[in-house]
């Protein structure tokens, strides 16, 4: 059963594998008992309170809490923080009553005095291991309540010396994957951009030692898109604290009499088997419960995008051209990016004005669509919907549509301005111009953009008690608009891009079909960017092309490297194809076939990460499905005299005997073999690389 309850004040939630347990102590407190592996007989949590009071030392700061708030001498981090009409700012609650149902609980906890009640939301994904929570914050009074902190959820570990991982990085150079150990103090991380944001991503990996296959993770990932804070203290009680949620740096929502404001969801879990368990888990929570339910299913085509090889000098003729070669190559979905519209020919100008370019298309989007089509291909198009430039019709005609100080000059930020989110006429003309463009022109996929983050937190149409809120409200305007898009359009695909990976979170991934995952194409960089996002992230959201950007005067990349790196994703094209040349194409479109054969194992399998070339020669990574199995494998530079490199896979059968294809021949090995002595392979030369098929006989 997913959800015990004893005596009404033990809670204790159960999955297939995991256990998570806190009770009410005699206070009213939630106080946790254990975050692991599954304990799920009720009678063996004890649920006496341990704490005492210690001197310098309250007991409600030394609790490991389920919830704690500000005030009340807590010292240690509170993942809520109220401030009522009279300014008194803590919120001193007691549990109230609970709802347990199926997988869902609900408890409630009720402010001693004001009329302030907070409601923590609980959903087992029992067979999924995943706990969901969010939280509720309800003003059951007249007068304005302000939230100033109230993150999704609170975690514990009890100890110390937990190693974390973050996927944080930079623009260009996403998800690093950073380790280092948690010590006495805190660390923080956080988006203060209005986005998810390139530099940190909103979930925490906390682990003792694990690898890819081995030792105890915790792990949790929030579904927001906008500022959220992560929070990691190693207190002086011997417990590690962990938060997550919107961030609280300039935040504030007044929740009006009668008003409640719901944070985002987390998602949280536990692998005893590793880094690669801890991924599977999410990969298929993402997959079964948070993707929206047309893209679960549907296999995302291979795409061409003409950006890198057009940047902004787009021409319907100049489109046409790319779009027989992309059709030779094999792609399914031809995209034409930035600088189709308004006076759109550098990035100085022309956002806002969502209008087909008469000099660039002089018969509009038709002709170059009709062309796709009659290609065998489908049409997409790129927009930037949250922005626009001072250079245009749309920021002539309404200059009060952005976010501003009024005695301040505007910030730009890639020269472009924010839109203001939070106004309902902006919302609607959004939505119109897409909506429109949708309607008017047979386009089945949209790239969504978003190039600067967000600045001055002001809003011409907004009381300035609400500013703090813009942030918030920026998110909930951006995911308003989507939803209403794919209502309208069911069947179009929309890919998430924030100058490459700025928007990767679950709140993305919920209302987009994939990711755009960096502006660094280069595959040299790309192996460690994708090895990290597929931490956290499904690889069938994983964007990736095959481009030059590897290529200079003293290093050429050979194209099946390239291939095989985008291949570990969702495939796409980017390169400049009317420099490839006939054999080029030839090869390009041999990768394409085989891209296709093996999509349904790749985009919707199971994904290990075999060896990491940060610590071996060699990146391999491997996707199982159904008896079938894709090795991809990367050498990119050869240890002088050492021509073979023995690779051991994962998730086969034993006692199966698998074909295995690879370099034009196949072998036939067991899975023990495969697994226990490993495949060995000849890797002569830098850059060399392989993608190797394996079917169960
Ligand atoms: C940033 C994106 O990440 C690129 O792929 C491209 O779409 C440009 N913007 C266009 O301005």
């Amino acid at each position: 059963m997913g959800i015990i309850v004893k005596e009404d004040r033990l809670f204790l939630l159960n999955t297939r594998n995991t256990s998570y347990a806190f009770f009410r102590d005699d206070d009213g407190i939630l106080v946790q008992l254990y975050w692991g592996k599954k304990i799920e007989r009720p009678e063996d949590y004890d649920t006496e309170t341990m704490v005492w009071e210690q001197g310098y030392h309250p007991a409600v700061d030394k609790k490991r809490e389920e919830c704690s708030s500000f005030g009340m001498m807590r010292y240690k981090e509170a993942s809520m923080k109220f401030i009522f009409s009279d300014g008194v700012r803590d919120f001193r609650y007691r549990m109230q009553e609970y709802r347990a149902e199926g997988d869902r609980l609900d408890i409630v906890l009720q402010d001693q005095h004001y009329p302030l009640r907070v409601t923590l939301h609980y959903q087992v994904h029992e067979e999924l291991d995943i706990i969901e929570k969010w939280r509720e914050a309800e003003n059951l009074g007249e007068e304005t309540i302000g939230a100033e902190r109230f993150f999704s959820g609170e975690f514990t570990l009890p100890g110390n010396g937990y190693r974390s991982i973050n996927c944080n990085g930079t623009w260009a150079d996403e998800f690093k994957g950073y380790e280092d150990t948690l010590c006495a103090g805190k660390k923080i991380y956080e988006s203060m951009r209005g986005a998810t944001a390139h530099v940190a991503t909103p979930a925490f990996i906390v682990h003792q030692d694990a690898d890819e296959t081995r030792g105890e993770v915790w792990f949790a990932a929030l579904a927001w898109s906008g500022n959220f804070k992560v929070i990691a203290e190693q207190t002086p009680y011997d417990y590690l604290n962990l938060q997550i949620g919107i961030s609280d740096t300039d935040f504030c929502w007044n929740l009006k009499g009668g008003e409640t404001f719901v944070s985002p969801r987390v998602y949280a879990g536990f692998s005893d088997e590793g880094l690669g368990k801890m991924s599977n888990i999410l990969h298929r929570f993402a997959a079964q419960r948070v993707m929206p339910s047309a893209s679960a299913e549907r296999p995302l085509r291979v795409l061409y995008n003409s950006w890198e090889a057009t940047t902004f000098q787009v021409t319907c003729e100049g489109q046409m051209e790319l779009a027989k070669k992309a059709a030779q190559a094999g792609a399914e979905l031809f995209v034409v990016d930035d600088g189709w519209f308004g006076q759109r020919s550098s990035d100085h100008l022309g956002l806002g004005d969502w209008y087909v370019n008469p000099e660039k298309f002089p018969e509009g989007l038709k002709p170059l669509i009709d062309c796709v089509k009659g290609l065998g291909m489908d049409f997409g198009i790129w927009i930037e919907p949250e922005m626009v430039n001072e250079n245009s019709d749309l920021y002539r005609a309404h200059p009060d549509w952005i976010y501003r100080y009024s005695t301040r000059p505007v910030l730009e930020g890639r020269y472009q301005y924010m839109l203001d989110l939070t106004n309902p006429e902006v919302i609607r003309f959004i939505v119109d111009f897409i909506d429109r463009l949708l309607s008017e022109n047979d386009i089945s996929y949209i790239k969504w953009d978003m190039n600067r983050a967000m600045g001055e937190c002001a809003a011409p149409h907004l009381e300035k008690e609400e500013y703090q809120s813009i942030w918030y409200r920026h998110v909930q305007g951006f995911y308003s608009i989507i939803e209403e898009l794919r209502r309208r359009h069911p069947m179009v695909e929309f890919e998430a891009c924030a100058s490459g990976g700025g928007r990767v979170d679950f709140g993305c991934l919920s209302r987009f079909d994939e990711f755009w995952t960096s502006d660094n194409t280069d595959p040299l960089d790309r192996l460690s960017i994708q090895e990290t996002y597929s931490l956290l992230y499904p690889p069938k959201y994983m964007r990736a092309w095959i481009t030059d950007a590897a290529d200079s005067a003293d290093r050429r990349v050979p194209l099946s490297f390239k291939a095989h790196c985008a291949m570990c994703g969702s495939l796409g094209i980017g390169m400049d194809l009317n420099r490839l040349g006939e054999d080029g194409l030839a090869e390009l479109a041999g990768y394409v076939e085989e891209y296709k054969r093996l999509r349904p194992i790749i985009q919707f399998g199971r994904l290990s990460r075999l060896q990491s070339g940060r610590k071996d020669d060699l990146y391999a990574v491997e996707y199982d499905k159904d008896g079938e199995a894709v090795l991809f494998v990367f050498l990119q530079l050869r240890p002088r005299g050492k021509y073979e490199y023995t690779v051991k896979l994962r998730n086969l059968e034993e006692t199966a005997v698998y074909a295995v294809e690879a370099d034009g021949r196949v072998l036939e090995k067991s899975g023990a073999y495969l697994m226990n002595h490993g495949l060995v392979l000849n890797m002569r030369a830098d850059f060399s690389s392989k993608c190797i098929h394996l079917k169960k006989r």
